[in-house]
C-alpha cells in the first residue's frame, strides 16, 4: 500500500479550545478511508486543513517526496485535494455552467472545456440535467454534480464531508455508484460520514475520531463482505 500524503503533528485550537492533536495521518493511494466521529469532534476541521483552507497551528506535510510545512505545502494541496462541503454550492446557472466554472478558471479554452463537460455529465449519468438550472436540482442531484465538478479537475484525493446526509436510498446508491467509479479510476477517497452502512462497501478502512486524535478501528473480512468490528457509538 503505497502512501499519497502523509500529515503529521496536526494541531488546531478554536476559540480557545484544542479541536485536534493528530501525530499522523497517512493517506494511501487509491484507496477509500471511511472517517468517523461524534458531532464536533473535528471531521470537518481536519478536512479542511487537509485540503489547504484552513490554517492550523502546526501541521507537517510530507508530500511527493518532500516535507514540507503546512505552509509550505498549502499550494500543492490546494491544487490537487478537493474538499466536498455536505451541502455544495452551485451557482445561478446551468448544470453544465457549473461543472465548466473551474476549467475555465485554468485557462481552458471555450470547446475544450465544453467537450469535456459532456464527457463528464455522460460519466455522471447526467446528461439529461445539462441545461437546467442548478439551483432546481434535489439535494442528491446537487450532490451528484458537485462531484462531477470535482471529478473534472482531476484531484488527486477528494475529501466528502457527510455526502449521503439526507438522501434517499436512491440517491445515495447513485451517489456510492459514482463514488465506486472515481475509486476505480485512482483517486484517493475519504469520507466523513454518520451512515457506515452505506460507505462500507467502498471502504478500504476506518478511521475513528475521539478526544482530538485518530484510531484505525479494526475490520475483518469475510467472503468479500467487510465488517466493522469496533462500531463506534455516535450521539447523532
Ligand atoms: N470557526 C470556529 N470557531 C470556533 N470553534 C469552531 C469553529 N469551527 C468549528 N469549531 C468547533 O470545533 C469543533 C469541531 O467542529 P467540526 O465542525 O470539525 O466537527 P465535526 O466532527 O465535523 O462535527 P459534525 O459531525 O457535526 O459535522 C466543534 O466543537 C466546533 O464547535
Ligand atoms: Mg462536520
Amino acid at each position: 500500500m503505497s502512501s499519497l500524503i502523509n500529515f503529521s503533528n496536526i494541531t488546531i485550537s478554536l476559540s480557545g479550545k484544542s479541536i485536534l492533536n493528530i501525530d499522523q495521518l497517512d493517506v494511501p493511494a487509491h484507496q477509500c478511508t471511511l472517517l468517523t466521529g461524534r458531532n464536533g469532534s473535528g471531521k470537518t476541521t481536519l478536512f479542511k486543513i487537509m485540503a489547504g483552507l484552513l490554517k492550523p497551528n502546526s501541521a507537517e506535510v510530507h508530500y511527493q517526496g518532500l516535507e514540507m510545512t503546512w505552509k509550505q505545502a498549502k499550494p500543492y494541496i490546494q491544487k490537487d485535494i478537493i474538499y466536498l462541503h455536505q451541502q455544495p454550492y452551485l451557482f445561478d446557472a446551468s448544470v453544465a455552467d457549473n461543472i465548466a466554472y473551474g476549467l475555465h478558471r485554468l485557462g481552458e479554452n471555450k470547446a475544450a472545456a465544453h467537450k469535456k463537460v459532456m464527457q463528464a455529465l455522460d460519466w455522471a449519468n447526467l446528461s439529461h440535467l445539462a441545461h437546467r438550472s442548478a439551483k432546481q436540482l434535489s439535494g442528491g442531484e446537487k450532490q451528484r454534480v458537485a462531484l462531477t465538478r470535482a471529478r473534472i479537475l482531476s484531484p488527486r484525493l477528494l475529501l466528502l464531508d457527510e455526502p449521503t446526509a439526507s438522501m434517499d436510498t436512491d440517491a445515495k446508491q447513485q451517489t456510492s455508484l459514482l463514488l465506486q467509479r472515481l475509486k476505480s479510476e485512482g483517486v484517493s477517497i475519504m469520507i466523513s460520514s454518520h451512515e457506515t452502512h452505506t460507505i462500507d462497501h467502498i471502504a478500504d478502512r476506518h478511521l475513528h475520531i475521539e478526544n482530538g486524535q485518530i484510531n484505525t478501528l479494526e475490520r475483518a473480512v469475510h467472503s468479500n463482505k467487510v465488517t466493522v468490528l469496533n462500531t463506534p457509538k455516535f450521539n447523532a
